[in-house]
């Protein structure tokens, strides 16, 4: 039978090339950062966003590969059909997070935010990907039909696009993996005895000119502060 499948979630994902000399003095600017502001939750990753650390990308030595990332989410947004000519777009956050033995991040979503990525950094064999949330799971015919249990009573035959609630991505070292902010998201625990370390950032897109537009983003040089 021919099945059509219907408004699906799209995940972007590209790979950057950088050099080893650029890996290893993004990772020691991150270690350092990570240990002058200490996490105290130790099951979760240490995410700069939440330790002071969210404008990563403002760090010239973080500048050439928000360059890259920027042509990756352009490309994102084609794919999207969504003309980026007529779009500002900014990174309004930008960070780094640092994954040791069988830390994670639960689900979560960017609420404020366009567009989210992750590029992978350091991502050693084993070390956890990002797993994406079925918000809604429209073919779910009867209540809890696709949940685990069903596939191991054999109920279920296998976990394909039509029924899989959750699903995995697990990239390689130099992905990166691009999304709507409003995806629901977490990371898979680091199962390596190595550090996985990634780059995220939040993006706003707004309208370069807002005329005849009602339900976009105007540019905010147009905008009026009240305090
Ligand atoms: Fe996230």
């Amino acid at each position: 039978m021919k099945t059509h499948q219907l408004f699906p979630l799209t995940v972007g994902q590209d790979s950057i090339s950088i050099t080893e000399d650029d890996r290893r003095t993004m990772a020691n600017a991150i270690n350092a950062m990570r240990k002058a502001n200490p996490h105290t939750n130790k099951s979760s990753a240490w995410t700069g966003d939440t330790q002071g650390q969210e404008f990563l990308f403002n760090d010239p030595v973080f500048k050439p590969i928000a360059e890259k990332i920027a042509l990756k989410v352009i490309d994102y947004l084609k794919a999207l059909s969504i003309n980026t000519d007529l779009l500002d777009l900014y990174y309004q956050r930008s960070w780094a997070t640092f994954t040791q033995g069988e830390q994670n991040i639960a689900f979560h979503t960017h609420a404020q935010s366009n567009i989210s990525f992750a590029y992978y950094l350091v991502k050693p064999e084993n070390s956890g990907g990002i797993i994406f949330n079925g918000r809604e799971l429209q073919n779910e015919v009867a209540k809890d039909i696709f949940n685990r249990d069903k596939y191991e009573q054999s109920l279920i035959t296998e976990t394909n696009a039509h029924n899989a609630k959750q699903i995995i991505i697990d990239a390689e070292q130099d992905a990166i993996v691009i999304f709507p902010s409003k995806a629901s998201h977490a990371t898979v625990p680091n199962q390596s005895s190595k550090t996985r370390i990634s780059l995220s950032g939040d993006i706003t897109i707004m309208l370069k000119d807002s005329q005849g537009f009602e339900h976009l983003m105007p540019n905010f040089k147009h905008w009026t502060a009240l305090n």
